[in-house]
């Protein structure tokens, strides 16, 4: 089968030189086409260019063709999101209102709050349930453009939990069309452990890593470094025990402090570094030159009031960045990647083709996914979506809070998102 979309307004995000990841100056320069096609077959794109170079004679008389109009609209590969927590099982709006009224993120953690308010919460939850309200998510962030998906565990705590939620993930990943990884993460230390860190560290390390190794229930894993959390020596040794299980580190650091988490994580080579609050020169250079790709969270930063990562300095010393959604209940309760784009052109000094390369072929590399995904070249994934008539690529972007996508297009299939084009109030009007 394949698949032609024609007429495209203008094709975004091409790369012809198939690059897997974009840093400083070239963040700047999105590739596009006018008046485009792409062609698909199967689950991969073959071909794409300009209109005046399709052609339909080429093809074999047995081929069915599926053909789709995109006259006024444009196509963009799928976003990637490298950072999610979006296995939950409910949602924290008290916390979210006594911040409101005063209270900090780190008290309400100190009072048994956040993580561990989650983890209590999922503890209670069935297997069962956690999938289907996590599947729901699933939907809800494919509507808005995103074709992938990492997803962490880290609201168990327990092995037993822990488990859970990675058995969890392992059947999404066997259930939806998006393409997602997976990623163990040593969150929090439970309150029964705050005395007796030691314990815990010996509990991850050499029970809860080897288990989730031998079952391959991780792609990858990550350490929450930073003031309050875990330490550097800590995460340095987790980082330790997963790279002995052949898992990749990734780091949340540098939110809440300067934790030295960025240095631990391009020691261990992580794949990312993300959060990045606080970031100076030192981790500016350790980042240079490194294996780490730099990822901001912007939708962290927002509902949590956070001071801001220095975007603007690390792209202009030569750095790639990612963003990602961080989709999670405490600090980041969505997943729209459209909205990270919004907040990375509004807060942190981005331009448009900045947060195209940042949620998607940057953030492709943050997951480990770049040759396959996060942009659009030949032989990559068919993963991604045609919009309604828009004027310009920029105004995704600017039309912050909306959603612009009409179609979304995963592993060369069409997925039915559209609403009813002619709900019943319309008649009212007409
Ligand atoms: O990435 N910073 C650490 N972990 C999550 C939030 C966890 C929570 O509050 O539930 C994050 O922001
Ligand atoms: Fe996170």
């Amino acid at each position: 089968m394949r698949m032609i979309l024609e007429n495209i307004k203008e094709l975004v995000q091409v790369d012809p030189k198939n690059r897997l990841w974009v840093a400083g100056k070239s963040m700047a320069e999105v590739q596009t086409i006018k008046n485009a096609f792409v062609l698909i077959k199967g689950e991969q794109i073959v071909d794409f260019g300009p209109m005046d170079k399709l052609r339909l004679s080429d093809f074999e008389a047995d081929d069915l063709i599926m053909e789709i109009d995109c006259s006024g609209k444009m196509v963009f590969p799928s976003y990637c999101d490298s950072h999610t927590h979006l296995v939950f099982a409910a949602t924290r709006e008290q916390e979210f209102i006594g911040r409101i009224k005063g209270l900090t993120y780190e008290e309400i953690a100190q009072q048994g709050g956040g993580i561990l308010n989650s983890a209590r919460r999922l503890h209670e939850m069935s297997e069962d349930d956690l999938f289907h309200h996590a599947m729901e998510r699933l939907d809800e962030i494919m509507l808005t453009g995103t074709g992938a998906v990492e997803i962490k565990s880290g609201y168990g705590l327990t092995t037993e939990s822990e488990l859970k939620m990675l058995r969890v993930i392992r059947r999404m990943k066997q259930h939806s069309p998006l393409l997602i990884k997976s990623t163990f993460l040593a969150h929090a230390f439970p309150m029964e452990y705050r005395n007796k860190r030691e314990e815990y560290l010996s509990l991850l390390i050499n029970e809860m890593i080897p288990q989730i190794a031998s079952e391959e229930l991780a792609d990858y894993v990550d350490v929450f470094c930073d003031r309050g959390f875990f330490t550097m020596e800590e995460t340095d040794r987790i980082l330790m025990a997963g790279m002995k299980h052949e898992m990749k580190g990734k780091v949340h650091a540098n939110e809440l402090a300067n934790s030295g988490g960025v240095q631990v994580g391009v020691k261990y080579n992580a794949l990312s570094a993300d959060h990045l609050e606080f970031v100076e020169e030192e981790e500016i250079s350790a980042l240079l030159g490194s294996e780490t790709m730099p990822t901001v969270l912007p939708g962290a930063a927002f509902f949590l009031n956070l001071k801001l990562a220095p975007v603007r300095k690390m792209i202009d010393a030569g750095l790639p960045v990612a963003m990602a959604s961080d989709y999670n209940p405490g600090s980041s309760p969505s997943g729209n990647m459209n909205f990270i784009q919004s907040l990375g052109c509004l807060k942190y000094g981005m331009s448009p083709e900045e947060t195209i390369h940042a949620t998607t072929i940057n953030s492709a590399y943050a997951m480990g996914i770049s040759e396959s995904y996060g942009s659009i070249a030949k032989g990559k994934v068919a993963n991604l979506f045609i919009t309604k008539e828009i004027s310009s690529y920029a105004v995704i972007p600017y039309s912050f809070g909306s959603n612009l996508i009409e179609t979304v297009i995963l592993n060369g299939e069409i997925i039915s998102l559209t609403p009813d084009p002619s709900p019943k109030w319309r008649g009212e009007f007409e």
